[in-house]
């Protein structure tokens, strides 16, 4: 069996510079999430058919896919569905076995199931053509589905070329067909361009089956599984389908979420028991929420690990961050790549930190800075307190030990060391290394001017 993935076509009604097929859904390319399926059925090999973009494409493919071996097949021109498994067919690996089949799939129906493919090539012979259709609520814009009196699959008739009667037919289908190799090549040769778009249809090869009695078989599935992406209002739709089955798949595993509906994974989420999610929540990445993980309302987690019981408040950003148990983050608090928490912290309203790593037990509870930090355990850094760490060029480190105070209004400027126990006065620029147990007063003395006399308007 092979894979040929239709992806060439300009999506026009995309109105976008992005080729069609790169759109994601629930952040993950159309077409890197057919080639996800089509890998997981093992293949011999993959052809994947590619036009506008092209270029795009094959990078994206390929750094998702580097040993997959994809036959990459550009379409110069896109004549037409028909067309494009044609310019595929040179690849295609020679094969005496007479029962190898094609599977043809599209690169803007990306929901497309492992299980139903195996059915769609199961249900493919010598002298079988295999298809997927679907009953659409709305079939507009598919093509038709045409069975004999006998109810067999005889034809596909484009929604353009159809009569009245057969665009009452909601059988439509789907793009998806398994097709014996052998036969593929006269077929498509016979192609031709005598319908209302001027196309080579390969939903044309289906009437030539019947006409020379192979029999074709028609798999019918849900159509939220094999509905297409031609306009952003499809999109749309799949998207929010794709997101209610996540939804679905966390609420089954015990995951509370205040509103199913509000809640987007773009990536995979990994939950713990008794975790919970308020409303409008993104989880992009790898996320890993501990058991007795709260999130709040309006926060964005990416690639992040969440320990036991810590709760993060409303409105707070995490990427890249490791942060501990029953620690407490935000509401708002902005944590960047590098960040490693320990248990029991707190991170408060309006504190970033990046490239941190932060002992057990430390706080920083309001606005503050903390970049290209190591800081130990039980330490206070106050409000308003600043690790200056980019002297306008380069990047240096601020070390902190155990039990540090940080008074509010310091600036700390890197390289610098705070060891054990060190005390920071508020307001304090911190240029020097402080020893431990001492206290650092870097700041103008305070003068008081008796009887001082504003100065006047001109
Ligand atoms: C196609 C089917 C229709 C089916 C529908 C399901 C045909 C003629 N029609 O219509 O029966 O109901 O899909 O979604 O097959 N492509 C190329 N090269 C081309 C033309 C298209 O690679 O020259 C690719 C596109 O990138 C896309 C796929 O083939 O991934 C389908 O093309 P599209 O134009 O979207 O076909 P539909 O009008 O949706
Ligand atoms: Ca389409």
């Amino acid at each position: 069996m092979e894979v040929v993935i239709l992806a060439a076509g300009k999506g026009t009604r995309m109105h976008s510079a992005l080729p069609k097929v790169l759109h994601p859904i629930g952040g993950r390319p159309m077409l890197l999430r057919v080639l996800d399926t089509a890998v997981s059925l093992s293949p011999d090999a993959i052809h994947v058919v590619v036009g506008v973009g092209a270029e795009q494409a094959i990078a994206l493919a390929e750094e998702a896919y580097p040993h997959a071996g994809i036959n990459w097949v550009t379409q110069q021109e896109q004549l037409g569905t028909g067309h494009a498994v044609r310019a595929a067919l040179p690849g295609l690996k020679q094969s005496d076995a007479d029962d190898n089949s094609v599977l043809v799939l599209f690169g803007d129906v990306p929901l497309i199931s492992r299980s139903t493919l195996q059915q769609v090539i199961d249900h493919c012979g010598p002298e079988q053509v295999s298809l997927l259709t679907t009953r659409a609520s709305v079939p507009e814009g598919f093509g038709r589905i045409i069975r004999n009196r006998d109810g067999d699959v005889a034809a596909i008739v484009e929604e353009r070329d159809a009569s009245a009667e057969q665009k009452r037919i909601n059988e439509v289908n789907s793009g998806i067909m398994a097709i014996p190799a052998l036969r593929l090549r006269a077929w498509l040769d016979a192609l031709d361009t005598g319908n209302d778009q001027g196309e080579y249809y390969l939903t044309d090869i289906v009437a030539m089956a019947h006409a020379d009695e192979v029999r074709i078989r028609a798999t019918v599935v849900d159509e939220t599984e094999v509905i297409g992406v031609n306009n952003k209002s499809q999109l749309a739709y799949l998207e929010r389908h794709y997101q209610m089955g996540i939804a679905n798949t966390l609420l089954e595993q015990g995951v509370t979420l205040l509103d199913p509906a509000r809640l987007d994974v773009r990536g995979d989420v990994d939950c713990g028991r008794d975790v919970q999610i308020d409303v409008n929540v993104v989880l992009e990445g790898q996320v890993r929420l501990g058991d007795g993980v709260s999130v709040g309302a309006n926060c964005v987690i990416k690639d992040s690990t969440i320990g036991a019981g810590t709760k993060i408040l409303a409105g707070t950003h995490i990427e890249g961050a490791e942060i501990g148990k029953a620690t407490s983050i935000g509401p708002m608090a902005r944590l960047r790549p590098g960040t490693v928490l320990g248990d029991g912290c707190k991170i408060g309203n309006f504190v970033e930190t990046k490239n941190a790593v932060i002992g057990q037990g430390s706080k920083a509870n309001h606005l503050a800075y903390i970049g290209d930090a190591v800081i130990g355990d039980d330490c206070n850094i106050g409000a308003g307190a600043v690790f200056c760490n980019y002297d306008g060029a380069n990047k240096h480190q601020t070390t902190l030990g155990d039990h540090v105070f940080v008074g509010s209004n310091s600036v700390l400027i890197a390289p610098v060391t705070l060891e054990d126990n060190a005390f920071v006065a508020a307001g304090s620029s911190v240029s020097s290394d402080v020893p431990a147990g001492s206290l650092a007063v870097a700041r103008v003395k305070q003068r008081n001017v008796p009887g001082w006399k504003r100065p006047r308007k001109k």
